[in-house]
């Protein structure tokens, strides 16, 4: 096992090319499956993420090769047995959404129901309910979904919460189903709009990504495409509060400032200072962080995939900053790593008060989910003495070799192999 040790206390300063977005690039690869032909995607992250996805497509039967620029070949799944089986889907729930795709093409689907997982039980209810609206007949049966549909017909759905897979599960299933279907309180984050332009390229008519209301008209087949994955905004957004916490100056290239106001609205609260350039963001650490208070909220509120990064910027932050998580029941366990190292932190529920600001000593700490890794990164890198990260694999989920991004920019860090888990 990795793990990876950071010396604090150099300001990040550069420029850093934001690489392609981990959520949009895996259900990108799901999609697909949805079309006659070969798809090309451009701009792939390097991520464990995305190869995992990669290992599931080809167990379907797909022919998948390339890195960076990835080709995907459903040719083969037809005669495949079309099933996502437990040991793929437990280490990477967005195997799930492979659903849609497999229903609505070859009419049946097997996939491995994903148990919960370490920022909690997050069900797949929404994601059934949108597909059995559409016609999918679904049972459960030893851990896995088994689902049916000689064609599925378009229909309503209402969701009962704004969810991001559930949304890209069942907008994808409609784009092949007869009729139209219109889908409601759906997600309106930009790796729900980036997959709906990608549909559409294939062929889809979908309209409507990006409000709260979805219509798909069913079309007769999809067509492999060329396409190029956005830039990840929250790569971006930690990066920018590494440049902030540090009292660094970082040009983010090709950061989506458009899918970033509330993260940069945020930092402008805490006194960084953000300015738009023509190709990216240039994120300046002020002389003194202020205090924030944050709320996570479905898109355009604030993500809860920033959540634990915010709160190390809170750390160095003047006053008290309240942080509240609304998504997920579980999303803090990066506290008991943060107090560790010095943080003044106090849980209520599913609400923080950080107090500081407080320096941070390095230690050794565990990475425990994706985020939370991130979190103890740039709290490494404020960080007095060394910081040794453990359990690095959550970290490779979603941040391609964050040693080799960060150390151009000045960051002493380094990862070496064959660490105690
Ligand atoms: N939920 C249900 N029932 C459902 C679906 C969701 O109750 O059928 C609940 C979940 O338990 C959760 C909330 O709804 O409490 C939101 O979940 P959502 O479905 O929106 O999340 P997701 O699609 O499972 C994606 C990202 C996550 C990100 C969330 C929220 C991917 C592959 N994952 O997950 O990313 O946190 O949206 O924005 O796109 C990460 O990258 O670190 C990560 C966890």
């Amino acid at each position: 096992m990795d793990k990876i040790v950071i010396h604090g206390g150099v300001p990040l300063e550069g420029e850093i090319q934001i690489n392609g977005a981990k959520n949009a690039a895996l259900l990108i690869q799901c999609a697909a499956l949805l079309g006659e032909g070969k798809t090309t995607l451009r701009h792939v992250p390097r991520l464990s993420d995305v190869r995992t996805m990669g290992r599931l497509l080809e167990r379907l039967g797909c022919q998948v090769g390339g890195d960076r620029t990835l080709s995907i070949d459903p040719a083969g799944v037809a005669s495949g047995a079309l099933e996502a089986p437990y040991e793929l889907v437990k280490t990477m729930r967005a195997s799930v959404t492979v659903m849609g795709p497999l229903l609505a093409r070859y009419g049946r689907a097997r996939v491995s129901l994903p148990g919960g997982c370490a920022i909690g039980a997050r069900p797949i209810d929404q994601h059934l309910k949108g597909l059995a609206a559409l016609g999918a007949e679904i049972e459960l049966r030893h851990g896995y979904v088994e689902l049916r549909a000689k064609k599925l017909r378009g229909s309503a759905v209402m969701f009962d919460m704004p969810t991001v897979g559930g949304t890209q599960n069942v907008m994808m299933a409609a784009t092949l189903a007869k009729g139209t279907s219109r889908l409601e309180n759906v997600a309106r984050e930009p790796e729900v709009q980036e997959l709906a332009r990608f549909l559409n390229k294939m062929g889809a008519k979908i309209s409507g990504a990006g409000t709260p209301v979805i219509e798909v008209e069913g079309v007769e087949s999809l067509r492999g495409i060329d396409h190029a994955v956005v830039p990840d905004r929250i790569e971006a957004g930690t990066i920018a509060i590494a440049a902030a916490v540090t009292g660094g100056d970082v040009l983010l290239r090709d950061a989506p400032v458009d899918d970033m106001h509330a993260v940069i609205a945020k930092l402008q609260e805490a006194s960084v200072v953000c300015t738009v350039m023509p190709h990216g963001l240039r994120v300046q650490a002020p002389p003194t962080l202020g205090s924030v208070d944050a709320t996570t909220r479905p898109y355009p509120g604030f993500p809860t995939d920033m959540q634990a990064q915010l709160m190390v910027l809170a750390t160095q932050s003047h006053g008290q900053s309240i942080i509240t998580e609304t998504i997920f029941e579980n999303r803090f366990m990066h506290v008991p790593e943060l107090q560790r190292m010095g943080a003044d932190v106090h849980v209520n529920g599913n609400t923080a008060a950080v107090r500081g600001p407080t320096p941070l000593s390095g230690t050794t700490v565990m990475a425990t989910d994706l985020r939370a890794s991130a979190s103890l990164v740039l709290a490494g890198l404020v960080a007095e003495g060394p910081t040794e990260i453990r359990r690095v694999y959550h970290l490779d989920r979603g941040y391609e070799s964050i040693e080799k991004r960060l150390r151009p920019l000045g960051a002493r860090i380094e990862r070496f192999h064959g660490a105690p888990g």
